[in-house]
């Protein structure tokens, strides 16, 4: 009988034991569980646009320049106050350039015009067309401005905005006759060509803004991103190479030497312009 009950006596412990080592084991599984499920959840949160939140939104978009201020002359300073009112558009009223110039002229659109020499002497040449400037540089747009404002002239405007921002959301379909982007930036390092502004997308937008018949003219200083602009546009196949030209003459009836043109000449670059026909 006390036998039994031994047996009894030890089972019973052995039970308990197990029941408790199966309790903390059942713990222990639960808390690595929910902490799976914890870690699992946010990396979903994080990692999926789909999820509850889209992250898209909060990620830098890849731009074409880095905002360097740099250092403003008064001339500058005092241009961006006093000239801004009569040549500055806002991006929300580029959706109507015949109201921007008071009148339905042809469009003449430079991006990254620097310190705007050229767009100022072509604007001053050109009477009959309206001419838009978009630069994000503004102490380039300041002397623009007091060009500008110095010549007197009602045929020009200028936007401080990215442009493919000012493509996707402002400027409409059809709007521009002719589009100018001389010597962009060439990001020369392979790992930021992402940055260059001359991409499929921008060409895309570049079709959809310019009118049938017109032109594309751009011009680098650096052979590489000239065969990658030419590349891209073959892909997109949507301009016909109009003309190639290497090493254009100072004097020329396309277009005024540049800032960054003679900065390339002084390197002992080439120079090449290509014209698209939309
Ligand atoms: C290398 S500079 C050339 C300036 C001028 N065209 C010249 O040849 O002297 C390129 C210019 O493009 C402007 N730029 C680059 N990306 C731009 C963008 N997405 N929107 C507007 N301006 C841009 C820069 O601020 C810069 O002034």
């Amino acid at each position: 009988m006390l036998h039994r009950e031994a047996i009894l006596e030890r089972l019973l412990r052995v039970v308990k034991e197990s029941a408790a080592s199966r309790s903390f084991f059942i713990i222990t599984q639960a808390t690595s569980f929910f902490s799976w499920y914890i870690t699992a959840t946010c990396v979903q949160f994080l990692t999926f646009s789909g999820g509850a939140v889209d992250t898209k939104q909060f990620r830098r978009p890849i731009r074409s320049f880095v905002r360097r201020e740099g250092r403003m002359t008064p001339r500058q300073e005092r241009a961006l106050n006093s000239a801004w009112p009569r040549f500055g558009v806002q991006p929300e009223e580029l959706s109507d350039l015949s109201k921007v110039f008071s009148r339905s002229n042809p469009v003449t659109l430079e991006i990254g015009f620097g310190m705007g020499e050229g767009l100022l002497a072509m604007a001053k040449e050109h009477s009959e067309t309206n001419f838009l400037g978009i630069e994000v540089h503004r102490p380039g747009v300041g002397s623009l401005l007091a060009g500008a404002e110095a010549a007197g002239i009602n045929n020009l405007k200028v936007c401080t905005h990215d442009v493919v921002e000012l493509f996707e959301q402002r400027l409409l379909t059809a709007s521009l006759n002719k589009v100018m982007i001389f010597f962009p930036d060439p990001w020369p390092k392979k790992k930021h060509h992402k940055r260059r502004l001359l991409n499929g997308r921008v060409i895309r937008l570049l079709h959809d803004k310019v009118v049938p018949g017109g032109v594309v003219h751009i011009a680098t200083d650096w052979q590489h991103y000239a065969q990658d602009i030419k590349h891209q546009f073959a892909e997109v196949n949507l301009f016909s190479l109009q003309q190639e030209i290497v090493d254009l003459p100072a004097m020329n009836p396309y277009r005024k030497q540049t800032k960054f043109e003679r900065r390339g000449k002084r390197l002992g670059h080439r120079i090449t312009d290509l014209l698209y026909l939309r």
